[in-house]
């Protein structure tokens, strides 16, 4: 049996005159990495933003980890991780410090040194947040997104602006992930 971790089905978001999201309906499986792809203003944040509970759907459903969208809220919260689209932290904590910040906001029991080695920032630890170039800005927002060890991780265009080679580094930490 396929184990179905999200499914879509025709999925509708209405912003007054504008259809955003036109019915659209998938399934994502445990163990899989989903992209979408589209130029700006497709509806890939609204799609996301519906899944992780955050924007309320005009119309279809969403089931996540096996729960209602609408009635899971509280315990589907617990259970996934967000990267949002322009993630960005404070200047002049250091990239321990911000994994430390969040993972006591939103965790009990954060293993740190665990998620600074999954994102590969071992040797960048000690450096301010602000001094960070692009890429390893993104990956301390992916090892933010992971504080609560979650099942289900969202990433809201993680390459986005960076230069190939931080890409790839990008793309091998999300191999990691699934690994
Ligand atoms: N809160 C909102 N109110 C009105 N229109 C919105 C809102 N959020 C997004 N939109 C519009 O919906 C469309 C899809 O936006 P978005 O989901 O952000 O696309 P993408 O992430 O693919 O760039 C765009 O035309 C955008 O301007
Ligand atoms: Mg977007």
């Amino acid at each position: 049996m396929v184990d179905d971790v999200i499914k879509v089905k025709d999925l509708v978001k209405v912003y007054g005159d504008l259809r955003a999201v036109d019915t659209i309906t998938f399934d994502v499986e445990k163990g899989e990495v989903f992209a979408f792809l589209g130029p700006n203003g497709a509806g890939k944040t609204t799609t996301l933003e519906m899944i992780e509970t955050l924007r309320t759907p005009t119309s279809g459903s969403i089931e996540i980890l096996g729960m209602d969208v609408h009635k899971g809220r509280a315990e589907i919260l617990k259970r996934i991780g967000i990267l949002p689209q322009d993630f960005s932290s404070f200047d002049r904590l250091t990239i321990e410090e911000t994994i430390r910040y969040y993972g006591d906001l939103f965790s009990t029991d954060c293993d740190i040194e665990k998620l600074i080695k999954l994102v590969n920032l071992e040797e960048h630890r000690k450096q301010l947040y602000m001094n960070l170039s692009g890429g390893l800005k993104q990956r301390v927002g992916i090892a933010v997104s992971l504080v609560n060890n979650p099942e289900i991780v969202f990433l809201d265009e993680p390459t986005t602006g960076l230069d190939p080679r931080a890409r790839h580094d990008v793309w091998d930490v999300i191999s990691g992930l699934r690994a």
